[in-house]
């Protein structure tokens, strides 16, 4: 299969609607990484996402929609709270799971009873979602624990040949998947963490829980138990303070004729003097923004990754945390641990 990269322009929007309707799958792009969509009306359109991605079958997907959707056809919104926080952080990087009115299928939800659902800020995604008028299932568009796409070169590089249709909205840059909420009880609970900081939601909510990921749980997300984010050459993580070890390491890579990179925080980066560096910034929202990026650039670059914690720690460090431990392995004396 020819896969086609287009910019996004009301031709473009309507062969997608086209495809999606026809029970394909479309690539876009969205304000925190590249989704793969498909009719989440659609079992057999949804079963083609699991065969192109090599996704594992319990992980269940989010239902993307249009601001001027109607969300209550989709899911129950039975705690206020919930309305606040669609009013204060949709459109946007956050996702709430609800139970859902079966409305969109049981392939997209693994035969669970609950439903993730986005509304994306992004002006491409709006315009698909509202062109389609469907709710739109989709993962990120990489193929199954690889890092997250966040261009359409990214999208390209892993699923070409497999789908039909990319289309082409610019970076995305946010940078990090949409922080996943569960709002079916009287306190929010946060099952990934992302760009909505637990602080954010608490403001608006009153109070804001973060998932322990226990195997009893009620409303799990299968996604976490996974590794994930994983560049195609051995990665390794450092925590901020052993920037000695981390350096000792590349040296000793470097003679032995391997390629290496350091991965680290703009203020870090004095203390790897001479060596090749792909800077991931200085704020959090900007290392949330270039990790991916960063992280597919090192693959292409280098034969090991060595990724060195940012020093910051709550707000949006929690998703790039969450990320970057699950993407490289922490390096201890003589080898890779997890
Ligand atoms: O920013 C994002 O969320 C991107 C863009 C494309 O919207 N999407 C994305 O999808 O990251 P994916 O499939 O890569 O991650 C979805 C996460 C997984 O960890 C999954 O387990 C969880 O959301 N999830 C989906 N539906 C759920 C549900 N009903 N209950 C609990 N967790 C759910
Ligand atoms: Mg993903």
């Amino acid at each position: 299969m020819e896969t086609k990269i287009l910019p996004v322009t009301d031709e473009s929007v309507a062969l997608a609607k086209e495809i999606l309707l026809g029970g394909g799958l479309v690539a876009f792009p969205t304000e925190t990484v590249y989704g793969l969509g498909a009719d989440g009306t659609n079992g057999d359109a949804v079963k083609k996402i699991y065969e192109a991605k090599g996704r594992p079958a319990d992980n269940p997907l989010i239902a993307h929609v249009h601001p001027d959707f109607d969300i209550g056809k989709l899911v129950y919104v039975e705690n206020d709270y919930a309305l606040r926080l669609k009013e204060a952080f949709m459109p946007g990087p956050l996702t709430m799971v609800f139970y859902s009115r079966g409305v969109v299928c049981k392939e997209a939800v693994c035969g669970g009873d609950t439903l993730a659902v986005r509304i994306p800020r992004h002006a491409g995604a709006q315009k698909l979602l509202r062109a389609a008028k469907i709710p739109v299932v989709a993962p990120s568009a990489n193929v199954s624990k690889h890092v997250s796409p966040v261009t359409a070169q990214h999208v390209f590089d892993d699923l070409a040949g497999k789908i039909p249709l990319i289309l082409d909205g610019g970076k995305s840059d946010g940078g990090i998947e949409s922080t996943v909420l569960d709002v079916t009880e009287k306190v929010p609970r946060i099952l990934r963490a992302g760009l909505i900081t637990r602080e954010m939601i608490a403001a608006v909510a009153g109070d804001c829980e973060i998932a322990a990921h226990l195997p009893g749980d009620k409303i799990r997300s299968p996604g976490v138990k996974y590794r994930r984010y994983m560049p195609r050459c051995k990665t390794a993580r450092f925590c901020a303070e052993d920037t000695a070890r981390a350096a000792a390491l590349y040296d000793r890579a470097a003679e032995e004729g391997k390629k290496p990179v350091i991965l680290c925080e703009s203020g870090a980066k004095a203390r790897f003097a001479g060596r090749e560096i792909i800077d991931l910034g200085g704020s959090g929202e900007e290392i949330a923004s270039n990790l991916f990026a960063a992280l597919r650039e090192g693959e292409r670059r280098a034969d090991l990754i060595i990724a060195i914690e940012p020093a910051g720690r709550g707000g949006v460090y929690d998703g790039v945390m969450n990320r970057l431990c699950k993407a490289a392995e922490k390096y201890e004396e003589g080898g890779f641990s997890h």
